[in-house]
């Protein structure tokens, strides 16, 4: 594997899943492949989870990282191409991308949704660039339209806790007060596409996802019915995709709470974090024994190792 910006980049799933395994059961055993290899992770907007896993699952296998916060460490960047460059931005990514390519083997990147325009996001303009100007392999660290070692991370959790060989899986919006990519919905719903999970989407009308990540998966609008005799509830807010960027509900009915909880087959609950409490889901879901979050998080660094291992063996 070369880059890694979506579960179709994995040469097997099955395999890239036996690898996170390993890496979860011995996390230094391939710190051979990382010396003397430098990771720069690159980030455009904010982060605590996708930062700090990501550096420790590099420091396991013995890279170095910097870190670049481009918004206020370094110049800021101009992506449009063919433009005057005579406002606020001094670089271009044109020239940036490949310097930042000269220092280092892997480069690390976030850089969400900008929701000024829907073609440039879910053309991953930026990420693109990456790929195409840095000289090295580019690893994903939430783009516009996907966050895949996120829904890596959302797999090895659900297997390490589903009962049944099939379990059913609902992704179901919640409210927010802004508005947030489709990124992590986008990427769930394409990863959990390539299992043999029962998946179901539910949100309010007006929320539905993009025809190339939802393909056939069944939709179904009544949340509480969505529920029904789930086994993993995973709680997401995103913004609209047919109104581009806009949010059309702030509506609480859909907060996941013990009452909905209830109509599950004792589901565990599932959300990427950061999470917004009494608003995405209530105290009592959250901080009940069936909430996984935290395993949920921990597993980032569990995918984003056996990413990185299956990089850097192409890299020897
Ligand atoms: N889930 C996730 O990506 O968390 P951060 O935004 O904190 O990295």
């Amino acid at each position: 594997m070369r880059h890694f910006t979506s579960v179709h980049d994995l040469p097997d799933l099955n395999e890239a899943l036996k690898i996170a395994f390993e890496m979860k059961k011995n996390p230094f055993a391939y710190q051979h492949l990382g010396k003397n290899k430098t990771m720069v992770l690159i980030f455009f907007n904010s982060s605590l989870r996708t930062r700090l896993s990501t550096q420790k699952a590099a420091m396991n296998l013995g890279m170095n990282t910097m870190i670049l916060n481009v918004n206020q460490d370094g110049w800021q960047l101009e992506s449009e191409l063919g433009i005057i460059m005579d406002g606020d931005k001094p670089e271009h990514l044109r020239e940036a991308i490949p310097v930042i390519g000269s220092y280092c083997d892997i480069i690390g990147v976030r850089s969400f949704a900008q929701f000024k325009s829907k073609e440039d996001d879910y053309q991953e303009k930026i990420i693109n660039q990456f790929i195409d100007y840095s000289g090295v392999p580019v690893v994903s660290m939430e783009a516009a339209t996907r966050h895949p070692l996120q829904s890596f991370a959302d797999h090895v959790t659900i297997e390490e806790f589903k009962t049944k060989e099939r379990p059913k899986v609902v992704l179901t919006w919640a409210p927010h007060p802004k508005a947030l990519p489709q990124a992590v919905p986008n990427s769930f719903v394409e990863w959990m596409r390539q299992t043999d999970y029962e998946l179901v989407v539910t949100h309010p009308e007006g929320y539905e996802l993009a025809p190339e990540f939802m393909g056939d998966v069944k939709v179904e609008y009544d949340q509480k019915k969505a529920f029904s005799n789930a086994d993993f509830i995973y709680a997401k807010n995103w913004a609209s995709y047919s109104s581009y960027g806009q949010v059309l509900s702030r509506d609480r009915k859909w907060t996941v709470d013990e009452e909905k909880m209830a109509l599950t087959n004792q589901a565990k609950f599932m959300h990427c974090l950061p999470v917004r409490r009494n608003i995405i889901v209530s105290d009592g879901v959250i901080d009940s024994p069936d909430s996984i979050v935290i395993q949920e998080a921990a597993n980032r660094e569990v995918s984003a190792q056996a990413v990185l291992k299956m990089i850097l063996e192409e890299l020897k």
